[in-house]
């Protein structure tokens, strides 16, 4: 079985992060989304919320082989310890190379046997990341079609209560 984990912030999912995983869904029997705990980011949603969201966007959609966990640590232990053969990273524009290919680079050093795949998520989603979602949504902009339901809902909670 091909196990592939796609690692991220995901502060929150958006619609880019959910194409990248709808295209590794169809290359790969299991993708694992798997929630940084401890990235250098102070996330403005918790891990449980992102996994829950992340899960409410994949079920939106219908993708069967699709799971979320959270880690920390060393990735590279992580994917060993799920079995994983892959890890899926998504290039949006040249700006995202040198520091993904530095990344790829030294996993594959910890981790010769696994491989680093890189997808790339539809055009219109290309300027998109999670730091500019919070920062529109937190303005009064509207980012409905770039995110999932479940974002916009907790979104609109999360900045109503502030
Ligand atoms: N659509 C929309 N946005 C996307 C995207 C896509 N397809 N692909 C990436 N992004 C965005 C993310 O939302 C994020 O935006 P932000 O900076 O505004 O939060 C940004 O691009 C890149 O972040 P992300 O893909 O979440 O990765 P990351 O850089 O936050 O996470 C880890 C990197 C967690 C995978 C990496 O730090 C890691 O592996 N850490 C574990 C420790 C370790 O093993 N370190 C050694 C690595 S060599």
């Amino acid at each position: 079985m091909k196990i592939a984990l796609y690692p991220g912030t995901f502060d929150p999912i958006t619609k880019g992060h959910l194409d990248i995983i709808e295209r590794a869904s169809h290359l790969f029997d299991k993708v694992i989304v798997t929630v940084a705990v401890n990235s250098s980011k102070t996330p403005m949603f918790t891990t449980e919320e992102r996994m829950e969201l992340i899960r409410s966007a994949v079920k939106e959609i219908k993708l069967k082989n699709v799971s979320v966990d959270a880690f920390s640590g060393l990735l590279v232990n992580f994917a060993r310890k799920k079995k994983a053969s892959a890890l899926i990273r998504g290039l949006r524009a040249v700006s995202d190379f040198e520091y993904e290919f530095q990344m790829a680079l030294m996993n594959r050093k910890q981790a010769p046997t696994i491989t680093t795949v890189f997808l790339m998520p539809h055009e219109k989603y290309t300027y998109l990341n999670s730091s500019i979602i919070r920062e529109v949504s937190r303005l009064g902009g509207d980012v409905k079609d770039l995110v999932p339901t479940a974002v916009q809902k907790l979104l609109d909670q999360k900045l109503k209560t502030r």
